[in-house]
């Protein structure tokens, strides 16, 4: 069955996504509009994005890239309860491949870092944005071409109360004109 694969980041004025390993800001709201779309997902993720998780998250597969895992990597799968949750894969290919043989109708989510919503660029259909209209200090930014051409669904502003310095927007954004590819 072909799957439609989505993809949400968090981002500040100039695409920055992460710092040493981390968000570089603090926005519980913005977790737990990341929990709500992604629970009962399967996730796919890059290894740093997983090494970024203190711990698995609940309720989510974690499909993890990497060419080869750490032994903390591993470790840190030990942890989780349901072990099938998480998984490592080598390429690209490898992880559509085994999204077309998932039996069940799962929504899959590409969670980040920048290499892999740039490798999964294709493969998106729709884009989930909180963009954060301010600037942070990053080491990590999200590749903004991606978004370039793509149309708006819908645009909210985020009233959220942790947000006391700046705005923020939530946007959908769909597909490019040449459309999504299907797994
Ligand atoms: N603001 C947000 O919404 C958001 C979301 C996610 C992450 N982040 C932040 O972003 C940062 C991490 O992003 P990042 O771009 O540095 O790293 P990343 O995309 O999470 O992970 C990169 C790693 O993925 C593996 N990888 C990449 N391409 C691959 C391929 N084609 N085949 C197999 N493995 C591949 C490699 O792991 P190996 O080296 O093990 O081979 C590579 O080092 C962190 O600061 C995190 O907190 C922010």
């Amino acid at each position: 069955m072909p799957r439609e694969i989505r993809a949400i980041a968090a981002m500040g004025l100039n695409g920055e996504l992460g710092l040493n390993g981390h968000l570089p800001w603090k926005h519980p709201e913005d977790l737990e509009l990341f929990k709500a779309h992604t629970q009962g997902s399967i996730m796919i993720m890059g290894a740093q994005t997983w090494r970024s998780l203190p711990k698995p998250l609940a309720l989510r597969d974690h499909w993890i890239l990497s060419t080869g895992p750490r032994e903390s990597d591993l470790a840190k799968a030990q942890t989780c309860a349901q072990k099938e949750r998480i998984r490592f894969f080598a390429t690209k290919d490898a992880v559509l491949s085994a999204l077309r043989e998932e039996p069940d109708s799962r929504s899959v989510f590409v969670i980040g870092g920048a290499q892999i919503y740039k490798l999964f660029e294709q493969e998106c259909s729709e884009w989930i944005i909180t963009h954060f209209q301010s600037s942070f200090k990053a080491d990590c930014f999200f590749p903004m071409d991606l978004l370039n051409q793509r149309l708006v669904l819908s645009t909210q502003e985020c009233l959220w109360p942790s947000l006391e310095h700046y705005k923020a927007h939530l946007i959908h954004y769909g597909a490019k004109n040449d459309g999504p590819s299907t797994v």
